[in-house]
């Protein structure tokens, strides 16, 4: 698996011309319609994500999972320290770009959120926007969460999910549309519980406290507006608890 570290102005990272991992969720065709549609999304929810970004401390070792171009890196407080997760390589250049251009303190590292290849108790956020509605097992991503993230650590989430129950038209084209985004989108889904799962973690494990989930529709800023399937959000907070890693 690779890595690189970026901290200034350095090579950019070239990817291999063919790679397995970045196959599996969508290769040069997805890192390049990301990138595209990223400015303008992030337009209709800067507000949003400044907001939730506010509870990182400075200083924090952030890990990021699937943080694709790095549209995230913009929000991040000073000092901070990014271990950024992608399995994808052919964002990788426009993500260390990224973060040369802001001065963050970056590394990649090719690897899946049901398995991050970051050491146990070692980061004080673990980070997911936009990603665990990739991860068709999302209790098994949120344990290895808990694994990486120190005691007390901070859990921050902002994804599409399923529509609320009673908001049936949303829910029936979200479900029409589901094995479409599938194939085109790499392995996304449009019907992941995602906050409810992140409760019910916290619920029956003692993995996570203090859980904050709000329900949010921001605008995408392109075509899949009018559809609206990939509107209704969730974002919020969990804490680490103190109970001891195994
Ligand atoms: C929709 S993009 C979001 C990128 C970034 N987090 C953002 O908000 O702009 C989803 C990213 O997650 C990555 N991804 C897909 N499946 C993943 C998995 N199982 N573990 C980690 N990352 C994954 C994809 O390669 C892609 O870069």
């Amino acid at each position: 698996m690779d890595e690189i570290k970026t901290a200034g102005k350095g090579a950019v990272f070239t990817p291999p011309e063919k790679d397995e991992a970045s196959e599996s969720v969508g290769g040069r065709r997805l890192a390049k319609f990301f990138e595209q549609v990223n400015d303008a999304f992030e337009a209709n929810v800067a507000e949003h994500k400044k907001a939730l970004f506010s509870i990182i401390p400075d200083g924090a070792t952030v890990v990021e999972l699937g943080i694709g171009a790095g549209s995230n890196l913009r929000y991040m407080p000073n000092r901070v320290t990014v271990i950024g997760i992608e399995p994808n390589l052919y964002s990788w250049p426009t993500c260390q770009k990224k973060a040369e251009e802001l001065g963050v303190q970056l590394t990649l590292r090719q690897g899946f959120a049901e398995n991050i290849p970051v050491q146990t108790a070692s980061a004080d956020v673990v980070l997911f926007t936009h990603v665990l509605c990739s991860v068709k097992e999302q209790k098994e991503a949120l344990c290895e969460a808990a694994r990486v993230l120190k005691p007390n650590g901070l859990l921050l989430f902002f994804e599409h999910v399923l529509a609320p129950s009673g908001y049936y038209f949303t829910r029936a084209v979200q479900y029409m549309m589901n094995p479409f985004q599938y194939y085109f989108c790499g392995n996304c889904s449009s019907i992941q519980e995602t906050g409810t799962n992140i409760r019910d973690i916290a619920n029956k494990t003692e993995l996570f406290d203090s859980v904050s989930v709000e329900r949010f529709s921001p605008k995408f800023g392109c075509f899949v507006d009018r559809l609206g399937f990939t509107s209704p959000h969730v974002s919020g907070s969990a804490r680490r608890t103190a109970t001891p890693h195994e």
